[in-house]
């Protein structure tokens, strides 16, 4: 299979691409929704209705970008989960719908391993299995041993908040818009991060889980106690707490699974001061997607399912799993709906 369409909209970020063997990447396209900023978090119902109208329009820009007729396309890849139940439906029943007109293969995909195998595309060849890959995004916070595609192993997991969910809630608690994970990271660019103490949530205790709730409170206490001049001075605190927190759990799980390469993917992983931390805390060892692919898009869908290629189906049925573990991924129309 040459060329692979994929659709991401699992949840504010329209996202189409396609990818080609031997080529990678060859036209890309994102939109990210504003209206949600208003209510300080995602909408459901207000994304999917977003996805209906963006969807056809570029799907069609996409193709001209490449040059490209649909016909030319030999699948359609879609995140299939896990995300917003009605958005991730818009960007399913589109690609079943569009795979079956053209008569080829709808490859279902699990968001996590498009993050997870998005350094890949800065180069197929430069990246080996196995590694471990902390994915950080706005709904999740894992550390995952990978052997191969689609062999993956759970080694930590957040029991409560996400990185990038305590990100957002302090943009929210400073008085910044959403996403808030940039903006606090631009506030505190500008902050002292030794002034205020925060905890570094779990760092004692062992195992690599994660949890981000005591440190959401504490900072919440903190900025109930300070004000807006010292705002920045809390930003920076906080970041630091979390890529401390980050890079003590990766260090740990190297060492337990005794592998070479560190991957990290998702929102949280533009953050510059964690891409700086695990430099240094891990010279050589780490490998990023390049900063535009962190975020949500369709690149890394249409990349997860080229690899995938030989799972789709023709069958028409619309497979969609809001929750979808990254260790059960078996195709997910045999499962949940
Ligand atoms: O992967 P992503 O686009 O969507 C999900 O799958 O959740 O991640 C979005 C998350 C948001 O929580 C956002 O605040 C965070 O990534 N984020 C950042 C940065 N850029 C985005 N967090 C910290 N620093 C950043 N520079
Ligand atoms: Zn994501």
């Amino acid at each position: 299979m040459q060329s692979v369409l994929g659709i991401e909209t699992s949840c504010d970020e329209t996202g189409v691409a396609i990818y080609r063997s031997g080529a990678g990447i060859i036209a890309d396209l994102v939109y990210t929704q504003a209206d949600h900023a208003a209510y300080g978090g995602v909408v459901p119902e207000l994304a999917s209705r977003d996805h209906v109208r963006k969807l056809p329009g570029m799907l069609r820009e996409v193709l001209d970008r490449a040059n490209m007729v649909a016909s030319d396309l030999d699948g359609v890849a879609y995140t299939a989960g896990p995300g917003l139940a009605g958005a991730l439906l818009v960007g399913a029943a589109t690609a079943v719908a569009f795979a079956a007109a053209l008569g080829k293969p709808a490859i279902a995909v699990h968001h996590m391993e498009g993050h997870l195998l998005s350094p890949l595309l800065d180069g197929e060849d430069q990246l080996d299995f196995p590694f471990v890959a902390l994915l950080v995004s706005g709904g999740h916070t894992m550390l995952v041993e990978v052997l191969g595609v689609g062999e993956y192993r759970l080694l930590g997991d957040t029991l409560d908040d996400a990185a990038g969910e305590a990100f957002d809630k302090t943009a929210r608690l400073l008085g910044l818009g959403f996403p808030g994970g940039s903006e606090v990271a631009a506030l505190a660019a500008h902050g002292n991060d030794q002034r205020y103490d925060f905890p570094r949530p779990m760092v004692n205790r062992p195992g690599l889980d994660f949890s981000f709730s005591g440190l959401k409170t504490h900072t919440r206490l903190l900025v109930g106690k300070v004000g807006p001049a010292d705002y920045a001075d809390v930003a920076a605190g906080f970041e630091r707490a979390v890529v401390e927190t980050l890079v003590i759990k990766c260090r740990r799980a190297l060492k337990q699974t005794r592998h070479k390469r560190l991957v990290i993917a998702g929102g949280v992983s533009a953050n510059r001061r964690l891409r700086q931390a695990l430099d240094s805390a891990l010279p050589g060892q780490v490998y990023y997607p390049p900063l535009h692919l962190c975020t949500d898009n369709g690149a890394m869908i249409a990349h997860a399912g080229w690899h995938r290629r030989g799972e789709g189906r023709t069958d028409g049925r619309i497979a969609v799993k809001p929750r979808w573990p990254l260790d059960q991924l078996r195709s997910p129309s045999s499962g949940e709906r």
